[in-house]
């Protein structure tokens, strides 16, 4: 382990060379005018890695974009670690609010800047520089290891759960790691423990057949605006607690140790709210920020639109609106259920001069992961080698439907080390990645590697 650290160490920037390469690829998934590039992405990490030495590396076309396998067998007698990642990134809109090009990565101040710095492809090189440690030092990995490294994270995953189900065999794993969350706070280790699921819905309603004006119609025809507005105001109530029928019923209460642990945790309410510009939380009521934060379901309009939206006013009555929302959820929910519920909140409430549209979306399942494995004590006591100081076990508010589908699929528990922060700014302009925490993120790898190897 020391000689891969060393050799870590030893090449830093080369490290930080070679992930700008990978960020400068605009592998943006959701976009069909890149696809091109989110295949070039997909082969530049299979050959990355064949160069590296991975006995088998490669892309292989899923009817959407590639999924990268890769594998490296060492030894029946070592465990198995397949290593899960997404190579795909969010669209770097809006670009003018971007200090520097989304795809032209620079240094500043310590800080990697592009477009997937933090989300997810400097993570997941972390562990393809980690196994180039082991490589180039001891001669291989001191495990076996298998990497599976997905394109469409960032646009709902269609293909993966099939894909994972038909290549199950050459899956088979003792356990999962995934680099793709966050550290709690700086210089905070932590490793996650829960994520929450996630139902996304788009309703629309239609009122007159056309746009009216709104003087001659207005006081006799209703306005769709107006009563989706009255809508998806009614699906809170004063406590800010959700109404839908039977929304809460299979929620896995927090548990009394859980709630203990957060309270311990460096937060703070008021700093918190201040770095997003509000002078309050608002959670529900019963729980800190923290727990609403993370765990506990919520739901969140992502998108209002209808009638006229151009500059200067146009008295119009519009025929239309539409609204996008999601609910992410925790264990037991399931987006299935939760998405019936709410569909039929919205068929019972829809007043009779309107016709709904409702489309259900993508969605996940929430997970809570056992914190009492032997691959999570070696997780956290790499965590302690790289920061002099236990993790945090915690559980963050954001999702990978794929850990659900590792367990469902392959039976599989996932170990979540991930080194972002909150303020890393993913999914928005100038997203970046600590250059520091890269270089942990390897570290800890390499310790994480040979402590579960042996
Ligand atoms: N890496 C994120 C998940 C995440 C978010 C981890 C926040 C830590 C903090 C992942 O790439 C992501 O964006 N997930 C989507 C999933 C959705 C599209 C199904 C999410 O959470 O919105
Ligand atoms: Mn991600
Ligand atoms: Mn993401």
């Amino acid at each position: 382990m020391k000689n891969a650290l060393a050799y870590a160490d030893a090449h830093r920037s080369n490290f930080v060379d070679e992930l700008k390469t990978l960020l400068r690829i605009p592998s943006v998934s959701t976009d069909p005018a890149f696809a091109g590039e989110v295949q070039r992405t997909a082969d530049y990490l299979a050959d990355h890695m064949k160069a590296l030495g991975m006995q088998r590396a490669e892309a292989i076309d899923t009817g959407g974009h590639p999924i990268v396998l890769a594998e490296h067998f060492v030894d029946p007698a070592l465990p198995t670690v397949l290593v899960y990642g997404h190579y795909d990134v969010q669209p770097p809109d809006p670009l003018d609010l971007w200090h520097s090009p989304p795809f032209e990565p620079v240094e500043r101040d310590g800080l990697l800047y592009a477009r997937g710095a933090c989300d997810d492809k400097g993570q997941l090189f972390m562990h393809i520089k980690a196994f180039e440690a082991f490589m180039k030092t001891t001669g291989q990995p001191p495990v076996n290891l298998k990497f599976i490294l997905e394109g469409e994270e960032e646009c709902g995953s269609k293909h993966l759960a099939g894909f994972i189900s038909d290549h199950a065999d050459e899956l088979r794993a003792d356990i999962v790691v995934i680099s793709d969350t966050a550290l709690f706070a700086p210089g905070v280790p932590s490793i996650t423990y829960g994520l929450r699921g996630l139902a996304y819905v788009e309703v629309s309603l239609t009122g007159p057949n056309r746009d009216l004006h709104s003087g001659t119609y207005g006081g006799a025809i209703d306005n769709p605006i107006n009563a989706l507005a009255r809508l998806i105001a009614g699906l809170h109530d004063q406590d800010h607690r959700i109404t839908i029928d039977g929304f809460y019923d299979d929620v896995i209460p927090l548990t009394s140790d859980e709630r203990a642990t957060m309270r311990a945790l460096p937060f703070n309410d008021e700093e918190w709210a201040a770095d997003v510009g509000v002078s309050h939380t608002r959670t529900e009521a019963g729980f800190s920020a923290l727990e609403g934060s993370c765990a506990r379901p919520t739901l969140d309009c992502n998108g209002i639109w209808g009638g006229y939206t151009g500059e200067g006013a146009k008295t119009v009555l519009p025929s239309k609106a539409h609204a996008k929302i999601s609910m992410r959820l925790v264990p037991d929910q399931t987006p299935e259920d939760i998405t019936n519920k709410i569909r039929a909140y919205f068929e019972a409430n829809t007043p009779c001069t309107m016709k709904l549209d409702f489309k259900p979306m993508h969605g996940g399942h929430g997970v809570l992961v056992d914190t009492h494995s032997p691959a999570m004590e070696a997780a956290a006591e790499a965590l302690v080698g790289t920061y002099g100081k236990r993790p945090f076990f915690t559980r963050i508010g954001g999702s990978i439907p794929v850990v659900a589908d590792f367990k469902r699929i392959l039976g599989l528990d996932s170990v979540l080390m991930g080194f972002g922060l909150d303020s890393d700014a993913i999914h928005s302009p100038n997203e970046h990645f600590g250059i520091d925490r890269f270089h942990e993120g390897i570290a800890s790898i390499i310790r994480f590697m040979t402590l579960y190897g042996s």
